[in-house]
């Protein structure tokens, strides 16, 4: 089951990410917090990938390195063949409104839009760079079981509704890559099994890269890999024999 982490260098065509060599750390005063380090990956266009770890392990971390949030402190990152790691903040400006779709794990909504303007939104920085989006709003929200919910403000959402709005606010994007933070974090079993049935289903259909992070094993299962982290190191990279399907999951 237990992979070992590959060193050798790889064509980038195959690989929507590669990292070599990651750290990042952080000076707080005196103390140094290596909230990553050594970390090497190659994420392989269309896979869908778990990223499992205790609180402080460096999830989040690594989440915001794949997806230009921030920057790492050593080492170097390769999205869909671009080398990121030296980016200014413009160009992961246009990294990030191009190919990533992010869910974060507070959501981020735009407070004074509803949730389809909120939606659409999105779909017009699609429209603005002449790709014809594939779904509208209204069916992106429908998918997520949010029909009823289309002309609702964020404060007038629950945070697990919030939180399937950003979902479909980052399936509207159409991006190579789908980065989730806890994507199911604040929902129930139904309405969480439906979120993750959603990211497969793009996934599947459309070959969408997504990498989630959870804390949850069952879940991690619907993974065609898990990518275990501990103490901000790559403890183990697991190969799902038989990626579980979401509608069988259980938690
Ligand atoms: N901006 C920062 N400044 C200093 N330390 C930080 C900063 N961001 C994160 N850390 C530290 O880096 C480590 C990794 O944090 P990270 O947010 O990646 O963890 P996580 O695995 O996502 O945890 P959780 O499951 O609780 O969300 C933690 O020890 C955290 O305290
Ligand atoms: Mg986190």
């Amino acid at each position: 089951m237990k992979a070992p982490v590959t060193q050798q260098a790889t064509t980038t065509t195959d690989n929507i990410a590669v990292l070599r060599d990651v750290y990042k750390t952080y000076q707080m005063g005196e103390v140094e917090i290596h909230a990553l380090r050594e970390v090497d990956l190659e994420i392989r266009r269309g896979e869908f990938i778990a990223i499992l770890g205790p609180s402080g392990s460096g999830k989040t971390t690594l989440l915001n390195l794949l997806g230009g949030i921030d920057t790492p402190s050593r080492g170097s990152i390769v999205i869909d063949g671009q080398d990121i790691s030296g980016f200014n903040r413009k160009q992961l400006t246009i990294l990030r409104r191009e190919k990533i779709g992010f869910i974060f794990q507070f959501f981020n909504l735009i407070p004074t839009l509803t949730a389809k303007e909120n939606v659409e939104y999105a779909l017009e920085l699609e429209a603005r760079q002449g790709v014809k989006p594939k779904r509208d709003a209204a069916t992106l929200l429908d998918m997520v079981g949010l029909k009823e919910r289309l002309d609702h403000f964020p404060f007038q959402l629950s945070g697990g509704e919030q939180q399937r709005v950003a979902v479909a606010r980052a399936i509207a994007k159409e991006p190579a890559l789908i980065l989730g933070d806890e994507p199911t974090g604040n929902l129930d079993f139904r309405m969480g099994k439906l979120v993750l049935k959603t990211l497969k289903e793009v996934n599947v259909a459309e070959g969408t890269t997504c990498i989630i992070v959870t804390h949850n094993m069952p879940i991690a299962q619907i993974a065609d890999r898990i990518i275990h982290i501990r103490d901000g190191e790559v403890a183990e990279i697991e190969t799902v024999e038989n990626p579980v399907p979401p509608e069988d999951v259980s938690w």
